[in-house]
C-alpha cells in the first residue's frame, strides 16, 4: 500500500488501493470473457480524457484479449445559452471506428450527459459493437438513464477525487479515491 499522506480537503477515503484493484480483477475477467477471440486490431478501448486515464491503464493491463487504446478529450460547455449538460469533442480518437468494437472507458457517470453523448456520437459511426466501462456512479444524480456494461461501484452523491478523479485539477494522482470535504467545493 502507497503511504500517501492524505490531504486536508480529504473527508475520507471511499475506496482504497486494494478495493480499486479486487474490483478491477474482476471486470477485466468479464470483459476479456466478453471479448475472447477477438482480434487485436478489432478491439478498441476509448479512455475519456482526462479521468479515466489511471483507470484505463490499470484495466488494459489485466486484460487477458488482444486490444488497442485510444483516447478522446471532451468540453462542457458553460455558456448559458446553450442547453443543459451539452458536451462537445475537443479530441477526437486516431483509430477508425467502423467496423471495430468499441469499449468506452470513463471514470464517472454523473447526470449521464456525457456518456449518452458519446453513445450517440460513437454508433453513429458505425462500429461493429459498442459498450462502456465506468468505474463509478452516483445515481442519485442521474438526469438521463445510460446503459452500462461494466460497473465499478455505486457511490453516494459527494464529490470524489483521486485514481484519475480531480478537483479544478488537483488529487488526480491520490491511490485510492476519496470524498472531498463539501467545504471545499460548495460556497
Ligand atoms: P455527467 O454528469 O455528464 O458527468 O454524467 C460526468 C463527468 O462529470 C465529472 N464528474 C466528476 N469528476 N469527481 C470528479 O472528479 C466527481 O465526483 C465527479 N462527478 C462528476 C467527470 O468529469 C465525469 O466525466
Ligand atoms: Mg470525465
Amino acid at each position: 500500500m502507497t503511504d500517501i499522506p492524505i490531504p486536508d480537503s480529504v473527508e475520507h477515503v471511499l475506496l482504497d488501493e486494494a478495493t480499486i484493484r479486487a474490483r478491477i480483477e474482476v471486470l477485466a475477467e468479464k470483459i476479456s470473457r466478453d471479448y475472447a477471440g477477438i482480434r487485436n486490431e478489432d478491439f478498441i478501448l476509448v479512455g475519456v480524457l482526462k479521468g479515466s486515464f489511471i483507470f484505463l491503464a490499470d484495466l488494459a493491463r489485466r486484460l487477458t484479449v488482444p486490444h488497442r487504446v485510444d483516447f478522446i478529450a471532451l468540453s462542457s460547455y458553460t455558456d448559458a445559452t446553450d442547453v443543459p449538460g451539452a458536451v462537445r469533442l475537443i479530441m477526437d480518437t486516431r483509430a477508425s471506428i467502423p467496423g471495430r468494437h468499441v469499449l468506452i472507458v470513463e471514470d464517472i457517470l454523473d447526470t449521464g450527459y456525457t456518456l449518452s453523448y458519446l453513445q450517440r456520437v460513437f454508433s453513429a459511426r458505425g462500429p461493429a459493437s459498442l459498450r462502456t466501462c465506468v468505474l463509478l456512479s452516483k445515481p442519485e444524480r442521474r438526469k438521463v438513464e445510460v446503459p452500462v456494461d461494466y460497473l465499478g461501484f455505486e457511490i453516494p452523491d459527494v464529490w470524489v477525487v483521486g485514481y484519475g478523479l480531480d478537483f479544478n485539477d488537483r488529487f488526480r494522482t491520490l491511490p485510492y479515491i476519496a470524498a472531498l470535504k463539501r467545504s471545499a467545493y460548495e460556497k
